[in-house]
């Protein structure tokens, strides 16, 4: 029986993002449709169990993430653990490459790459549909990351996935600033410019498979509707997507809720002189790609 395994929790995307709505019940979510696409960036967890039955242990190589016990990875193998009768428990090593409350998606999915790996460490006794459900429960982004898809069309509240052929994959440059954006101020600041919602909300629309399948048409698609709120709250973001879209990138977007921006070049110089152009003193960038292959899955990991 395996007793560790290390896992990728890959940054996403998304490539556009349209809000259609509140949803009603005061539930507070919003329903939308979007394009989610995954980035070679990705934190690393490696999962050993241990011998307390139902704990979870929490170590982060990198930022401080607050208390353990709100962390998403750590409310996910708790699902897993509880679902297969707390049988052992497990220990998390977490490092950190995603920057956090950039619009990266790393917490959501470093939640799916932990429902994965103690699925896994039980010997996979948690069927896909039911890691789905715990996948939704835990976060709107959580279940595209639990898909393994390395893109997909996301709808409602991002959870109901149809899986796209993945686009090539491109060199990618991630700018962000030293201060984050929260998801819920976000969606705050969004409702506070559509305190009457359109009705319908928005007009009608025939989305092309082959719009989604080149960077140069994906480009054109355009649209991220936290964009006019959140650089409406802070202008330096809307800066930095000015830069970044000054760089002559193929595409270029605010990240989901934000603060990062991403753009896709045609190539590695491309992208490269884009991070000389910039520098890194009035945001921080990292280089990476997108990602064209579905995510790994938990590796065993051998004499650990
Ligand atoms: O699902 P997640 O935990 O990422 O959501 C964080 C917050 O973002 C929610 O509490 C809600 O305020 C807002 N949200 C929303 N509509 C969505 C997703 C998130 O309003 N579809």
């Amino acid at each position: 029986m395996t007793d560790a395994v290390r896992v990728a929790a890959h940054a996403k995307i998304n490539l556009f993002l349209r809000i259609l709505a509140r949803e009603h019940g005061g539930s507070g979510f919003h329903q939308l449709e979007t394009a989610f696409a995954l980035l070679e960036l990705a934190d690393e967890l490696v999962v050993r169990r241990t011998a307390t039955p139902g704990d979870v242990a929490l170590t982060v190589n990198g930022p401080d993430l607050g208390r353990a016990e709100e962390n998403l990875a750590v409310r996910a193998a708790q699902a897993v653990l509880a679902a297969t009768g707390r049988k052992f428990g497990v220990a998390i090593e977490l490092t950190k490459r995603i920057p956090v409350q950039a619009g990266l998606g790393g917490g959501s999915s470093d939640a799916a790459a932990a429902l994965h790996a103690v699925n896994a460490l039980a010997g996979g006794a948690v069927p896909r549909e039911e890691l789905l459900h715990f996948a939704a429960r835990l976060g709107s982004d959580v279940p595209f990351f639990t898909s393994g898809a390395a893109a997909a069309l996301g709808w409602g509240r991002g959870e109901r996935l149809f899986r796209l052929a993945p686009l090539p994959t491109a060199p990618a440059l991630v700018a962000f600033p030293s201060t984050g954006v929260a998801t819920p101020d976000a969606y705050r600041w969004w409702d506070e410019l559509h305190a009457a919602p359109p009705s319908p909300a928005r007009g009608p629309v025939v989305l092309d498979a082959v719009a989604l399948a080149s960077w140069g048409s994906v480009g054109r698609l355009g649209g991220n509707d936290f964009e006019i709120p959140v650089f409406g709250k802070r202008a330096e973001l809307r800066a930095l997507f000015e830069r970044l879209a000054g760089t002559r990138p193929l595409w270029v977007r605010l990240c989901g809720s934000g603060s990062a921006v991403a753009a896709v070049y045609k190539n590695p110089r491309d992208r490269d002189d884009a991070a000389t152009q910039l520098g890194e003193k009035q945001q921080r960038l990292i280089k990476t790609e997108t990602r064209a292959a579905h995510g790994a899955g938990p590796e065993p990991l051998i004499g650990g």
